[in-house]
């Protein structure tokens, strides 16, 4: 019963969620989820953008059937099939040299941070200084904390790492007169995902580009929520024009079990070396397999073509959506990652509640943005009954 669960989290949980939604799932069917009264939902949140292949993917489970009734985890101090397999899959997927394995997203925008240091160190050059971006999310420990652009934040845990600086997202200018031949990196999310759904201009990421390269300094693409389909390409990355030197993956990639990733290229690929990273969990038998199935699956079938063909049609309905309604006043994003911007009027939270109760599942983000990050499998007759519930619900 939901009242007893409720009850041992209140007693036994740090309450960093607060008070949560009061829904507690306990079965995932193609791209409904059940709650423990049996009441069906939609999902268009996929767990924050992670369950890409929905919850019926057989072949998926049997992979990871298979690798528990096997061996699950050796530790790096051997050599693992799947986390080989996997590196060069992702290697041909993204264009990147080399790979390493983290257990979250947080600990993979650690493990490029930490690459970005190395690299200049290695170049005798001991450069420390990284932009972001302000509104960015980039995750929860000290040095992703700090490296997120959003002060709310950073409050209770200062002092925090001190060699962040934060520019406006799309100004040009503001980054110019920011980097020097002091940064060592800037690292950016092709659209700032928690912070709103804001998308980065094609001029703006070739900006980077170009200011990395005039000041040697490095270009990470923090694509944890675009990446891996999610935009209905493999990176959203080359699509603004761009190519990072460092690409840090993870959410969707494991399709629910926990993997991130940080990929590099060219010179950044050889930063670091013996001694200088390692993990006892991060790329064992069982998240590699995960991985290497979601991203064979991404790569051999039309499931990334599918994402552009109906976040298109999602996208559009949604515009249909701000004619009629004036309290939505931009609709956000891109493929699968599609949001609307809500005024005074309209509280997304509320929106968001309502929507729960009528079996949507939905997210928010930024200020009052109402987010959709549905698993890829979902399809135009799901997307049509949503859009009936928001007329509704607005
Ligand atoms: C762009 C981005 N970077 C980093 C993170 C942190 O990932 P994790 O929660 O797996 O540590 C998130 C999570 O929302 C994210 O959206």
């Amino acid at each position: 019963m939901l009242s007893d669960i409720t009850k041992l989290d209140e007693k036994y949980f740090m309450q960093v969620f607060g008070k949560r939604l009061p829904v507690c799932f306990t079965i995932g069917e193609d791209v409904y989820l059940f709650d423990t009264d049996g009441k069906k939902y939609t999902d268009f949140l996929s767990g924050i953008a992670v369950n890409c292949l929905g919850y019926s993917d057989n072949g998926f489970k049997t992979a990871l059937k298979n690798t528990i009734d096997n061996l699950m985890h050796t530790s790096n101090y051997f050599y693992i099939e799947q986390q080989a397999k996997l590196a060069e899959a992702l290697c041909n997927a993204t264009g990147m040299d080399n790979v390493f394995f983290q257990n979250s997203g947080a600990e993979a925008v650690e493990g490029a941070l930490k690459l970005a240091r190395k690299y200049h160190y290695n170049n005798g050059d001991q450069r420390q200084e990284i932009i972001t971006i302000k509104g960015s999310f980039h995750g929860r420990t000290l040095a992703t904390l700090a490296a997120t652009g959003q002060d709310k934040f950073h409050e209770a845990f200062k002092p925090l790492i001190d060699t962040f600086t934060y520019v406006a997202p799309n100004d040009i200018n503001e980054l110019a007169n920011t980097i020097t031949n002091a940064t060592a990196a800037v690292m950016i999310e092709p659209i700032i995902g928690e912070g709103g759904l804001i998308s980065i201009s094609n001029e703006y990421f070739q900006a980077v580009r170009a200011l990395c390269d005039k000041h040697g300094a490095l270009m990470i693409a923090d694509e944890i929520q675009t990446g891996c389909g999610r935009t209905g390409e493999f990176l959203a990355s080359p699509s603004l024009g761009a190519m990072p030197d460092v690409v840090v993956l993870a959410k969707s990639l494991g399709n629910g079990f926990p993997i991130g990733a940080f990929l590099a290229r060219g010179k950044a690929s050889t930063a670091l070396l013996q001694g200088d990273h390692g993990s006892t969990f991060g790329g064992n038998h069982l998240a590699c397999t995960a991985a290497y199935y979601v991203v064979n699956k991404l790569i051999t079938t039309d499931m990334m073509s599918q994402v552009a063909q109906t976040g298109a049609y999602f996208k559009q309905q949604l515009n249909d959506l701000k004619q009629v309604f004036s309290c939505i006043q931009q609709v956000r994003g891109k493929g699968l990652m599609l949001g609307i911007d809500l005024d005074e009027t309209v509280e997304a939270k509320s929106v968001l509640k309502k929507l729960l109760g009528m079996g949507f599942v939905t997210a928010t983000a930024g200020e009052n943005v109402l987010r959709f990050l549905p698993p890829y499998t979902i399809q135009t007759q799901h997307i049509d009954k949503l859009i009936a519930a928001l007329k509704q619900v607005l």
